[in-house]
This record gives C-alpha cells, sequence and structure tokens, in this order.
C-alpha cells in the first residue's frame, strides 16, 4: 500500500497534470512556495469561496462584506504589533545552505521522541496481547517515562526561550539535542536570526524610509480600520460581523509543502464584534458553527479535530484551532481566536481617532471585543482536493483516479458528450449544453472514445456525464451517468436539469 507522502505526491501531480494547480512561472523553473490555479483549480476554489460567503455573509443578518485594499497605512501594522514581532528565528545549515525555522528544528525532535514512545506501546501491545492496558503502561513504563521527562525538559526550555526572544539559547538547545540538518545531516549550524515575515515594497518616490509600505500579512486589518465606516454606514448594531476574502503575504521560511505554506495566500476571515464580557460565549458558538461548515462539505468527522492554544498571544483570552488530516498529518487548517478589545483599542491609541461603539441598549459606549474566525482558503482547498482523491480498482481489472468531491464544490456539474462526432449527435450534444449553461458550469467535448471521456471527467470531479447517442435523436432521451457509482440511466432530456439540480444542494447549510 502506498504511504502517505506517496500518497501526497501523487495528488501534487494529479492537480497539475488535470489542470488545477500549476507552479507559479514554471516555464523560469518556478517560483518557491507560490502556485497558480489552473482552470478546473479556479473553479474548485470559486466554489469554496462562496460556500464560505454565502454561509458568512448570505445566511447571517447581521454578518456583512468588506474587500479591503493589499495595501495599508504602515502604521496599521505597528498598531496590529506585527512591525514588532511578526518574525520567526531561523537557521542555516552551512554545508547544505539550507534554512530552518530553529523552533521547528526542536519541534521536529520532540515528534521523534514521540514516535519512540509510540514505538515501545506497539511492542508491548505486541508481547502483552489482549491484557495490554496502554494507559497504565504509558504511566508507568520506565523507558516511556524518561522519554516524558526529556520532552517536558526541552519544551521548558524552548517555550521561554521564544517567548523572551532569547536566540543565543535556542542555538544552545540545538546544538545541546545534537539535531543534525535532515538534507547534509551536519551540525555545522549559523547563529539564530530573526527573520521578518512581512515583505515590503516602496510607495511614491523611492527609497524614503517614509514610504515603506508592506503586503498585508493577514486581512484582518483592514476589517478593523473599516470597523466605524462599516458600523455607522451600514447601522450596524453589536453583535454583528464584517467578513472578507483575500491575499496575504507572508515570506515564510520553511515552504516546501505544496499549497499548505505558501508566500502568497487567500484567507476568509469574520471579526465578530461583540460586548465586553460576552466574547467567551460568542467564541463557544462560532466554534460549534466552523467545524459544522467543515462538516457540511460531507467530509468525515475524524479528518477533523480541534486543538485549543494552551499558550494564548497576549491580546486572546481563547484560542482553538480547527486541524485537518491532510496527507502531512493532522495540520492547522483554521483559527478561533476571542482576541478581547485587542485590537480596536490599539487602531484607537495609534490613530488618535475613538473607536468606540454607543450601545443603545446599555445606554453606554465602549470598544467592543472581537470573536474572529480565520481560515485559509488554499489549505481548504488542499483538504478538499487530498480527500477526495480516490484511487479505485474496478471489476474488470482496470483502474481509475476519481476526485470524489462534494458536487455542489465541483469545478463542473455535467459533461455533454456526443457518442460519435457524425449524425447530428454533436448538434443535439450542442443544444442540451446550451440549454444547462445558464444554470451549471457544463462541459462539452467530442475527441476520443466514450470511455476515454468518462476518465477524463472523474479525474476532475464531475458528477454526471451526459451522452447524447443515436437513440436521442429517435426520442429525445439520453444516458446519465453518475461518477462514484458510474450507474448509467436512461432518462428523458427534460428530467437532465433537475436530477443535476437535486444533486447540488448543500448538504447541509451553515
Ligand atoms: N488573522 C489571524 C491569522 O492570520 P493565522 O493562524 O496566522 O491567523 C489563519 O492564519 C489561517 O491562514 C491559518 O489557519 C491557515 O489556514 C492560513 N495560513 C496562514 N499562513 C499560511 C500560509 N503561509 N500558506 C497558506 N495558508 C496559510
Amino acid at each position: 500500500m502506498a504511504n502517505n507522502k506517496d500518497i501526497f505526491k501523487k495528488i501534487i501531480s494529479h492537480a497539475k497534470e488535470y489542470g488545477f494547480i500549476f507552479q507559479s512561472s514554471e516555464i523560469y523553473d518556478g517560483l518557491s512556495a507560490v502556485y497558480d490555479y489552473g482552470q478546473y483549480g479556479v473553479e474548485l476554489k470559486n466554489n469554496i469561496k462562496d460556500y464560505w460567503w454565502k454561509s458568512m455573509v448570505q445566511y447571517h443578518e447581521n454578518i456583512v462584506g468588506v474587500d479591503a485594499a493589499i495595501f495599508m497605512h504602515p502604521t496599521v501594522w505597528k498598531a496590529s504589533g506585527h512591525t514588532d514581532a511578526f518574525n520567526d528565528p531561523m537557521i542555516d545549515n552551512k554545508d547544505s545552505k539550507k534554512r530552518y525555522r530553529a523552533d521547528v528544528l526542536v519541534e521536529d525532535h520532540i515528534v521523534k521522541i514521540e514516535a519512540k514512545i509510540q514505538k515501545e506501546v506497539t511492542k508491548a501491545a505486541k508481547r502483552f496481547g489482549e491484557a495490554f492496558d496502554e494507559q497504565q503502561f504509558l504511566s508507568t513504563n520506565k523507558r516511556v517515562l524518561d522519554y516524558k521527562v526529556k520532552i517536558e525538559d526541552i519544551k521548558t526550555r524552548l517555550y521561554p526561550a521564544m517567548d523572551e526572544n532569547n536566540l543565543d539559547d535556542i542555538k544552545n538547545l540545538i546544538e545541546e539535542l545534537g539535531i543534525v540538518c535532515p538534507l547534509s545531516g551536519s551540525r555545522n549550524w549559523t547563529d539564530v536570526r530573526q527573520f521578518d515575515l512581512m515583505f515590503s515594497t516602496n510607495i511614491g518616490s523611492l527609497s524614503e524610509e517614509a514610504s515603506r509600505i508592506y503586503l498585508r500579512p493577514e486581512t484582518a486589518q483592514g476589517i478593523f480600520v473599516n470597523f466605524l465606516n462599516i458600523q455607522k454606514t451600514g447601522r450596524m448594531k453589536i453583535p454583528f460581523g464584517i467578513a472578507q476574502i483575500g491575499k496575504a503575504f507572508r515570506n515564510e521560511i520553511v515552504a516546501r509543502q505544496f499549497i499548505f505554506r505558501m508566500r502568497e495566500f487567500e484567507q476568509m476571515e469574520m471579526q465578530f464584534f461583540v460586548r465586553p464580557g460576552e466574547e467567551l460565549k460568542w467564541f463557544e458558538y462560532w466554534k460549534e458553527q466552523r467545524m459544522k461548515w467543515h462538516l457540511g462539505m460531507g467530509i468525515p468527522e475524524n479528518k477533523y479535530k480541534f486543538h485549543k492554544h494552551e499558550k494564548l498571544a497576549h491580546y486572546a483570552n481563547a484560542a482553538f484551532d480547527i486541524e485537518f488530516e491532510f496527507p502531512i498529518g493532522f495540520k492547522e487548517l483554521e483559527g478561533i481566536h476571542s482576541r478581547t478589545d485587542f485590537d480596536l483599542s490599539s487602531h484607537q491609541k495609534f490613530s488618535g481617532k475613538k473607536i468606540q461603539y454607543y450601545d443603545p441598549d446599555l445606554k453606554d459606549s465602549y470598544v467592543p471585543c472581537v470573536v474572529e474566525t480565520s481560515i485559509g482558503l488554499d489549505r481548504t482547498f488542499l483538504a478538499v482536493f487530498s480527500h477526495a482523491f480516490t484511487e479505485e480498482k474496478l471489476e474488470d481489472g482496470s483502474e481509475r483516479v476519481v476526485m470524489k468531491l462534494p458536487p455542489f464544490l465541483a469545478p463542473i456539474k455535467a459533461a455533454v458528450l456526443p457518442l460519435v462526432k457524425k449524425d447530428g449527435l454533436p448538434e443535439k450534444a450542442l443544444e442540451i449544453f446550451n440549454s444547462l449553461k445558464y444554470d451549471y458550469m457544463c462541459y462539452y467535448e467530442e475527441k476520443d472514445s466514450i470511455g476515454k471521456r468518462y476518465r477524463r471527467q472523474d479525474a476532475i470531479g464531475t458528477p454526471y456525464c451526459i451522452t447524447v447517442d443515436h437513440q436521442t435523436i429517435e426520442d429525445n432521451t439520453v444516458t446519465i451517468r453518475e461518477r462514484d457509482t458510474m450507474k448509467q440511466d436512461r432518462i428523458d432530456i427534460g428530467k437532465i436539469s433537475g436530477i443535476v439540480a437535486e444533486r447540488l444542494k448543500n448538504m447541509n447549510l451553515y
């Protein structure tokens, strides 16, 4: 059986072969961690955006959208804390010339120790058979306990060093643990240095410090700086939310995981403004609501889990991630954060403008608290895409790759295919295509055998193939083939639209 690494490679090459995702500027050997979405990729991505936008904006009477500019006044990033603290500690290996996040090297070392614990568990389970009690083993076995102490020791060194920006101590830790470069195998490390994650450029005249601006590293700040504009012009009453989908940019050091970690990516963020004191209630609400949204795509529950942030950012009083089981393991897909009144208060302080809300029920003014839901669009794409990727062995011994995408997210909803390129079949097929195209993204193709055309549609996840044959000319019926079962039915042309519509309904509306 193929392992997860092989499957991830297959998914990446499938995404390229079938026009979903290409490396940026590929003809110039590509630009690292930057990707372009091809003809089917852009459709799938737009459908995910649409699902999120409808669920957040259209289905909530108290949430509205915004589309803020990518460039913002440089003071925004001082107020948000990014100018001073949006950096990662990095270290280079002098032999391989590869750059790593220093904290990730240490965390990977912890993962290796955890794997050793798991190995002990597997060995003991084999030895003791039915009588094996894993919990008891984990809390009593001497070797396991030693490993656990080791992990704790590392954590109590790493996290304070990160908090205090003690780069020397992080370097010492890497040396003491004997961590080697995964590529060269050597311990020949540079010092640890801070690496600014924000991309900067100049606006207007060149090289003056005052004209230095940044490409936004998150979309959230475009919402905060528009809080008053939208609250006043939209006559919004607290609690209310502002949602935004847009590009964000981060000069990531470790960027080797396809569209999981990119330097240019898209976020779908919603900031929900609430009365101070009520933020934790709304935090719970949005935590549950967002999980329902994920499950609404029909992906099984066991592919997701909540991860509680034990160490909170200084401005947060609660934070959870929703993690997804990617082919590279369980990793963060979305963050839900209770950000207190930090953001609006900070912008109030830095701008000198009063950013407050007059609450007619309380007859009092205050700076609202914020509950944020922040999800990566590209990561959602990867979650949906990797879960849909299915290799099947068929009864006749042949194989097919089928993308079992939720039908409402599929790039193409129906492919209309004349069986042969003559006898009036293409004309009839085009007639059907033209009657469906205003309602659904359809596809017309007459090249190659019908079997090959079915396989190509399976590979991009098209829920239905409609085949026009000689009988169609006689009695106005077509065959309709369903993607997952490959079952074919003969139906009246007039019924096509209704069948496709039925299948496209969102499984759950949140
Ligand atoms: N406003 C809060 C914020 O930006 P974050 O955890 O840094 O929080 C939110 O980012 C989400 O954006 C992540 O959960 C992830 O899905 C996505 N994301 C962050 N960095 C990314 C990157 N380099 N490439 C792709 N997606 C990324």
